[in-house]
């Protein structure tokens, strides 16, 4: 969402078209009552990759959280900036991860992480970069991601080998792969075509 003048002129050229315009906090404020509770953001750090218009780190600080934000959209950065949220230098997260030395109590991601742009030489590259991604999250850390998983043409026949060994990688760090409704999708805003909409959930409320 964008709420005055200076936040629409600065978003006007954003990198990505859809992040131009006001977006629609509601799917959000779903995610949050259906997911979330008090405790996983009271006094908690929590990261947003690739947060678009902050509209998740927003509702995270309006409930007490430490928030944090990595994009790599300049326009995303400052924006995170003027609405108070600690914003990494504008970077792809999957080529730099700029939380090395970070330790978060939850990471959040809605749309905006594709690992199968991480494979350069192999299927190892996505386990590379996940294992890396799971360094920064607190044993006891909380996930809610929703990737944006799309296959080159080139990626189509090594396709479900990735598939299956993230779900392998997911599974062993204790995280839950649900695939939502069709009603899900609309309600937490994750409508995107892509081969395969999931929501990726550790240490929060049970998947509806
Ligand atoms: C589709 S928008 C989603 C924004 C927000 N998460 C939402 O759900 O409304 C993708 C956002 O992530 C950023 N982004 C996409 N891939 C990224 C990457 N690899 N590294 C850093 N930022 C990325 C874009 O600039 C944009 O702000």
């Amino acid at each position: 969402m964008l709420y005055n003048k200076q936040e629409i002129s600065l978003m006007a050229d954003a990198i990505q078209p859809n992040m131009r315009n006001k977006t629609n906090i509601l799917p959000f404020q779903h995610i949050v009552q259906d997911f979330f509770t008090a405790d996983h953001f009271q006094g908690k750090h929590v990261v947003d990759l690739g947060p678009g218009q902050c509209d998740f780190l927003d509702i995270a600080k309006r409930c007490g959280a430490i928030t944090y934000g990595v994009d790599f959209d300049p326009c995303v950065t400052q924006l995170g900036k003027l609405r108070g949220h600690n914003m990494a230098d504008a970077q792809n997260f999957q080529e730099s991860w700029p939380y090395e030395q970070n330790m978060f109590d939850g990471i959040f991601c809605r749309g905006s992480l594709n690992y199968f742009t991480t494979i350069k030489d192999g299927p190892q590259d996505a386990i590379a970069f996940l294992t890396r991604l799971f360094s920064s999250l607190k044993p006891g850390g909380w996930l809610w991601i929703a990737p944006w998983a799309k296959y080159s043409e080139e990626q189509e026949a090594i396709a479900p080998e990735i598939f299956n060994l993230v779900h392998i990688f997911l599974k062993k760090h204790g995280v839950t792969v649900a695939v939502p409704s069709r009603g899900a999708v609309a309600h937490y805003g994750v409508s995107y075509l892509i081969p395969r909409i999931e929501i990726w959930i550790r240490h929060l409320r049970n998947f509806a």
